[in-house]
């Protein structure tokens, strides 16, 4: 892999992992769109699990090769997953679409934006709990945003409190340095033939 490989732009995934309405997941999305749009080291790529259907019936352990996403997952690099603390873990359709793939995942950074009465930090540290089983990493440095909807302007657009956009900036450099350290190790696996295809249950999952 040469030099301008490894420092070629990285495909972010955006994960929105609230599916109800309305939801605050809304305003932080465009917020969180937008301010990633203006980084020029990514290839932003929204992911809204609404927009998706994943039924809970068709999981396969591995994935399934009908996910609508796998292919949008698969071409990414890392991931932040906007998620709100539900019950002090994450929602269920987030367990849902981490489940329903899995090579997809394998080494590559999460990242997360979490929201919620408390900031949503439950609902990550239990993510960082999943993503090892999948051969993904989680960033240390997170975005926390305790009552989000404390911030919305009279438009209902969020305007994040001081020093949000900084910790933005903090955690995505983070994961840039995994997407770019990860790249030869994703490039290595690609070449290599998984086990079953993701069509059967790799050997040595505990
Ligand atoms: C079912 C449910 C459970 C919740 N449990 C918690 C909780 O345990 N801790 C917390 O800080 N907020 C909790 N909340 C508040 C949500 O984090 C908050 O409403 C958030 O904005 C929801 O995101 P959404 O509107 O994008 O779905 C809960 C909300 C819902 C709907």
């Amino acid at each position: 892999m040469t030099r301008d490989n490894l420092n070629a732009p990285l495909r972010i995934a955006v994960v929105i992992g609230s599916v109800r309405e309305p939801r605050m997941a809304g305003p932080l999305a465009a917020w969180l769109e937008h301010e990633l749009t203006r980084i020029d080291w990514l290839d932003l790529d929204l992911i809204d699990l609404a927009a998706v259907p994943l039924p809970m019936h068709e999981m396969q352990p591995g994935g399934a090769a009908t996910s609508p996403i796998a292919g949008r997952l698969a071409d990414a690099d890392g991931f932040v997953f906007l998620v709100p603390e539900y019950n002090h873990s994450f929602p269920a359709p987030v367990k849902n679409a981490i489940d329903w793939h899995f090579t997809e995942w394998a080494y590559k950074p999460v990242a997360f934006v979490a929201y919620g009465a408390s900031g949503g930090i439950r609902a990550v540290e239990q993510l960082r709990t999943v993503f090892p089983e999948l051969r993904a990493t989680t960033v240390r440095e997170s975005v926390l945003l305790p009552m989000a909807w404390e911030h919305l302007d009279a438009g209902g657009r969020f305007v994040p409190p001081p020093g949000t956009v900084e910790a933005l900036h903090t955690m995505m450099t983070e994961l840039r340095t995994w997407a770019r350290a990860l790249r030869p190790v994703r490039a290595e696996s690609r070449a290599e033939s998984w086990a079953g295809d993701g069509a059967a249950e790799p050997a040595g999952r505990a």
